[in-house]
């Protein structure tokens, strides 16, 4: 039988199983879910002060309440008065803060940057999310490549010389999709950075920052780097509990410089009296009452999430090998996805071959800005939700594919 002939049947057999799993999208399972569950009763009848503040009236402050943001502010390593806790979603408090800077400019700028014809860097493979925001909002995106150390550094410094080059937006830690923590030199490298734009800025989505799979790696601190540097306001780091606690129902929180926190709640001020302060409430009471608070909590999430990652390079290894043949990818040591890039370019035959197969992995390109990977080779792999036994199966199912998809280019060519 030739390659393509094996393969060929290795993939029918699959495919005749009727399978239904989904390793689409970065969701928590529900036993995930489960461990935050005391949430939903952590704010009840006569609880309903925190602070010194009742929580079901409009006073309280536009940056949240003070023991929210100074248990988010830890999170961070800042101060309670450098962290602004909001609502559900940071991507909503991204979208807020690069709109207002927009409209209004940051600190240091001339004007709003819609008046710049602006552009920002985002590294690729990256989070579709990031994309499809950036460029609602209108800016042009300038991409760099991820390395296993973080961005390409020296690729962000060129491109600040074009004047119309704002900053960049990325993932710090555990970066989505392939697992990158970017390292200290490269982190202080980008605080010092010489930029045409006065108001260059870093816009670190710090995600996953304490999602650490086993052994936590070393996180960097963008707002004291960038003082340390000169560059006091050019550093918004942003963190939810999307994962951490319930998905849509957390919070978002972003720290930066104190005259950053002024200018933001200002800003936040014209159009909220105020975050949603039962939920903060509910969320210091719950984490703080955690055995060992937030890290308590994330250890048992890794211990859901982690088989499910070794699950996924176990299996890869097993139908695939190591030798590259077919394909290569990331293990990470934190966060939600894992990064593959098939050899040869069939990315998009591997996802339509998996989907016919009953498993709906992520779209081929989604990883690369206007969902088009250029060399068509990285899927992202985002196996947190289902159970370990279904990641395993779709991992073989996405190895059968990865080898017909291979074998099927090489016959043709
Ligand atoms: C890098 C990154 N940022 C932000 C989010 C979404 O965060 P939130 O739910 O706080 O808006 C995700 C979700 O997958 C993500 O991967």
């Amino acid at each position: 039988m030739t390659a393509l002939a094996t393969a060929q049947a290795a993939y029918d057999e699959l495919a005749a199983l009727g399978l239904k799993l989904n390793l689409q999208r970065g969701q928590p399972s529900d036993a995930d879910f489960d461990l935050s569950d005391g949430l939903l009763t952590a704010v009840t009848r006569g609880q309903t002060t925190m602070d010194g503040i009742d929580l079901r009236n409009y006073p309280g402050g536009v940056a949240g309440l003070p023991s929210a943001r100074a248990l988010f502010g830890r999170y961070l390593g800042l101060e309670a008065a450098n962290t602004v806790v909001w609502n559900n979603s940071s991507l909503e408090l991204q979208a807020l803060v690069l709109g207002f800077a927009l409209l209004h400019g940051l600190r240091g700028s001339s004007g709003g940057w819609v008046h710049d014809r602006p552009k920002l860097v985002v590294t690729t493979p990256g989070y579709d999310r990031h994309f499809l925001l950036l460029t609602t909002l209108g800016f042009e995106l300038v991409t760099v490549d991820m390395q296993p150390d973080g961005p390409d550094v020296a690729a962000i410094e060129a491109a600040a010389a074009d004047p119309s080059v704002k900053g960049v937006l990325f993932v710090p830690t555990y970066s989505n999709p392939g697992g990158e923590t970017i390292s200290a030199a490269k982190a202080a490298r980008l605080a010092r950075l010489d930029s045409a734009a006065s108001d260059f800025t870093i816009f670190a989505d710090d995600a996953y920052r304490a999602h650490h799979l086993g052994e936590p790696v070393a996180t960097v601190n963008f707002v004291e780097l960038c003082a340390s540097a000169g560059h006091a306001d050019r550093a918004f780091v942003f963190g939810s509990t999307s994962k951490i606690t319930f998905a849509s129902g957390g919070l978002g929180f972003v720290g930066t410089s104190l005259d950053n926190v002024a200018w933001l709640t200002k800003l936040l001020g014209a159009q909220s009296i105020g975050p949603n302060k039962i939920e903060q409430a509910r969320h210091v009471r719950f984490i703080e009452s955690y055995p060992d608070g937030l890290d308590g909590l994330m250890r048992a999430h890794a211990a859901l999430i982690a088989p499910k990652f070794a699950a996924v390079d176990e299996v890869l290894t097993a139908e695939l090998g190591t030798d590259g043949a077919y394909a290569t990818w990331t293990t990470p040591r934190g966060g939600y996805f894992s990064s593959l890039f098939t050899t040869a370019p069939v990315a998009a035959r591997v996802v339509d071959l998996a989907n016919a197969a009953g498993v709906s992995l992520t779209p081929a390109g989604a990883t690369y800005p206007g969902g088009a990977d250029p060399d068509n080779r990285n899927i992202r792999l985002a196996p947190t939700r289902p159970p370990v036994g279904e990641v395993r199966t779709a991992m073989e199912v996405a190895a059968a594919c990865i080898r017909l998809a291979t074998e099927e280019y090489r016959a043709a060519r």
